[in-house]
């Protein structure tokens, strides 16, 4: 018989994700006029920018009339060039280094495969779950970093040697984002315990202010330790089209990981279809930057209006600034489960309970501003109204 990987077993909850889409829709179908604000999965809730709508139109239309089989497996030239051109040049890095996949949720599951099993894999507690359930599934050993709440949810090196570490900035669940001297930190202590950084940047368009690095290779150093991932999910609202990217430099301490990215991907995949390799290549025209910048304007205004509501409400929360995610210290006693309950049940609202993310993040629920300024402010006057009226909140105000 077939022996089953016994791993799996090792998963003790579900994954976050679905169980909250279940919650959402088991809600909708109970109360199917009540309107409901759905700050939970962070899922993009603006149309495609008609640029890069566009552009992938006019590459179906392409290949109406010419051949487009199968393409390259770690991406199309103009699509690697252009993102070297605008992202990556600037710390001298170049195409051959950019491998184009369906999204940083593949690639950060795949990362772990170049490394041997006896390899120790570090990534903080509250965590992004996928590096973990997918970490868990290969058999590796994981240590949790625990990232409190007094540390302002900013992860610190360990004293311990990890050979691979996930390091997510701006960073999902907490929304908190390493500054120069924090990533610096991290940068140094990889070179000194010959450990490689997994980045995952995914909401560096968030980003609003100099003191954060734009990306992981704007720090001394990095090009030795660490390999960066991004996407057009969050930045251009691709989570349907599907499309990201890593950059693997060949001037890593770890030469071979270059070839071997490349030698996976030639075995592993097929590449990323034609047309959303176009669009994505059109998020770089002027146009393109232009209507994604909009984008970005109106979640930023969300994440403000849900900010300074819970401000008002003298609550303690981290994230919102460079990032989309809010993470709110929950104002009872009870887990945040309950809390998501009462936020349902009471105010209509969607959120995410921080246990999802780890034992770390009990005590919290994140809040997603992928939403139109209309829905945070409902969100938020229903938040208020129920504060306002419920004895239990009424008291900390
Ligand atoms: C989230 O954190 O909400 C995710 O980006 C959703 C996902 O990966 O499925």
């Amino acid at each position: 018989m077939a022996v089953l990987n016994p791993h799996f077993q090792k998963l003790k909850t579900d994954y976050i994700f679905p169980v909250i889409e279940k919650k959402v829709s088991d809600f909708k179908k109970k109360n199917p006029s009540i309107p409901i604000f759905n700050l939970g999965v962070g899922d993009v809730s603006l149309p495609l920018a008609p640029k890069i709508a566009e552009a992938m139109q006019s590459a179906i239309e392409e290949m109406t009339v010419s051949t487009h089989g199968y393409g390259p497996p770690e991406g199309q030239d103009f699509l690697r060039n252009a993102i070297c051109k605008e992202q990556y040049a600037q710390y001298g890095l170049s195409p051959d280094e950019i491998f184009i996949s369906d999204g940083t949720n593949s690639d950060t599951c795949a990362i772990q495969e170049l490394f041997d099993t006896s390899c120790t894999v570090g990534m903080t507690d509250p965590t992004y779950p996928v590096y973990y359930g997918a970490n868990i599934i290969a058999g590796k050993k994981i240590y949790l970093l625990p990232t409190t709440k007094e540390q302002g949810f900013i992860p610190k090196p360990p004293k311990q040697r990890l050979d691979l570490v996930y390091i997510c900035t701006p960073a999902n669940p907490t929304g908190t984002a390493l500054n120069f001297s924090e990533l610096q930190e991290w940068v140094d202590w990889a070179i000194s315990h010959e450990a490689i950084l997994c980045i995952d940047n995914v909401y560096s368009s968030f980003i609003s202010s100099d003191e954060i690095p734009p990306s992981v290779y704007a720090i001394a150093g990095a090009n030795k330790v660490a390999i960066e991932m991004r996407s057009f999910s969050k930045s251009a609202g691709f989570t349907g089209l599907r499309c990201g990217y890593s950059v693997w430099p060949k001037t890593l301490e770890l030469s071979q990981l270059n070839e071997m990215w490349l030698k996976r991907t030639n075995i592993k995949s097929n590449g990323v279809s034609y047309p959303i390799q176009r669009g994505a290549e059109a998020c770089f025209s002027d146009e393109g930057k232009k209507q994604l910048q909009e984008q970005i304007t109106l979640y930023r205004q969300s994440a403000k209006i849900l900010s300074d509501g819970l401000e008002k409400l003298d609550q303690i929360f981290f994230g919102g600034k460079h990032s989309p995610y809010i993470w709110w210290k929950i104002p009872i006693d009870g887990n945040s489960w309950e809390f998501f309950d009462i936020l349902l049940e009471n105010c209509h609202m969607i959120t995410i309970p921080g246990s999802g993310f780890g034992a770390c993040g009990e005590g919290f629920v994140r809040l997603s501003s992928f939403i139109k300024p209309t829905i945070a402010k409902g969100a938020i006057d229903a938040l208020h109204h129920y504060f306002a009226t419920n004895q239990l909140f009424s008291q900390r105000i």
